[in-house]
């Protein structure tokens, strides 16, 4: 790829460049080892199985998940979410449920239910957000009924940055007897997660944003209690019971069915050990405020999403022009590379009244953010005010 000046505001779709050891811990993967896990028995199988061991045990800390046995690798966030939705949608105690979801929702939520709608009668209902991207926990009740047993709620919204209230909404999923499943997309790796403390039964997220792995990597946490209800959607060698074609199959051989992707996964871990050396609490929140305070003081744009309790996910709009127009100037004027569109996010931008404007700009930050991306940034935010004048 051509050598220019590259101030990438994307960490949003995925996290550039990776943190420190992620890369390395790939290379050295592919480079010194390569033989696949979890199945052979000579020497290079057992330390690749041992080191899918150790990352399952990473991704466990930094969830506090009871056991690495709760975690299975994927491919990324849809993978995940496909796994534990329709998994858990396909189980004979769940199929033809109800289930209540959110207005904030990425597609690779709402498709595999739309999916689960059409294949085996399961009804669900998401639930509306406030202008900025928040869901009162109050309409989640409402929308409850007697036969509403899976909640799925977004952690926080992949285009406004809004962090939902995840504590509240498992302690109702936990009354009416559903199970909460969480999409920590953009929260995993920039807030504290705690499923345990929280209550939250399943959780899935890509492992190539803010956890810092390669692309291609993705997580599902399952707690032990609904392990059983996880139905294998797809099945294939699995490394055990290889002379037989019928199941039973444990919920993680089901998920993990194929072989893994074990750079991915070696990055994924160096990537979360970077992680524990840090404070969560960083600088780019406060180079987030500067880049809302620069489009606050441009009458022609407008902020879409909250000035609190947020991540460093920033959309905007322009009364005049189109944000698709915003992403091109700023990439060829400023070399900022930043998304423009609807963010996969189907049913929000309603709520937030970006129809017209053909989604918004979306302006996201990572731990590798550094000052300079965020300059470019600000001046470029300032050119897009100046445009129509
Ligand atoms: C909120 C949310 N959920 C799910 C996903 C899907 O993750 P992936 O792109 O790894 O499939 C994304 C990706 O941007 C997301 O922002």
């Amino acid at each position: 790829m051509e050598s220019r000046p590259r101030y990438y505001l994307d960490h949003a779709a995925t996290s550039w460049p990776k943190p420190p050891g992620s890369l390395e811990a790939c290379i050295d993967f592919q480079t010194n080892n390569g033989a696949s896990s979890g199945r052979g028995i000579y020497h290079s199988a057992e330390a690749s199985s041992r080191l899918v061991h150790s990352a399952r045990q990473a991704v466990a800390r930094l969830i506090n998940a009871p056991s690495e046995r709760d975690i299975a690798f994927c491919n990324n966030g849809t993978h995940a979410l496909n796994a534990a939705i329709l998994g858990l949608l396909h189980s004979p105690t769940l199929r033809g449920c109800h289930v209540v979801t959110t207005a904030t929702e990425h597609n690779s939520v709402l498709r595999p239910l739309e999916l689960a709608h059409k294949t085996n009668g399961t009804t669900w209902t998401a639930v509306q957000c406030d202008e900025t991207g928040f869901v009162d926990p109050n309409r989640v009740v409402e929308a409850m009924t007697p036969h509403t047993r899976l909640i799925v709620l977004n952690h926080a919204s992949n285009v406004t940055g809004s962090i939902q209230d995840v504590r509240t909404l498992a302690e109702i999923a936990k009354s009416k007897n559903a199970i909460l499943l969480v999409d920590a997309a953009q929260s995993l790796g920039y807030l504290p997660i705690n499923v345990l403390d929280c209550g939250i039964q399943v959780l899935a997220a890509p492992g190539h944003k803010g956890a810092g792995g390669m692309l291609g990597t993705g997580i599902l946490y399952v707690h032990e209690e609904v392990q059983h209800l996880i139905e294998p959607i797809w099945i294939g060698g699995t490394g055990s019971q290889s002379d037989s074609i019928s199941g039973p199959f444990d919920w993680l051989s089901a998920v993990e069915s194929g072989n893994s992707n074990l750079p991915g996964i070696a990055s994924l871990k160096a990537g979360i050990e970077w992680l524990e050396t840090r404070p969560l609490t960083a600088q780019t929140d406060r180079w987030a405020q500067q880049l809302i305070e620069a489009i606050l003081e441009e009458p022609s744009l407008k902020l879409i999403g909250p000035l609190e309790n947020r991540l460093p996910v920033i959309s905007l709009i322009h009364e005049h022009s189109s944000c698709h127009e915003m992403a091109m100037i700023l990439d060829s004027a400023c070399q900022v590379e930043a998304r423009s569109g609807f963010h996969c996010a189907a049913l929000i931008h309603p709520f937030l009244g970006t129809q017209s404007a053909g989604g918004t700009l979306r302006l996201s930050l990572g731990h590798t953010t550094v000052e300079a991306d965020v300059e470019a940034t600000i001046e470029g935010i300032h050119l897009l005010g100046s445009l129509h004048r």
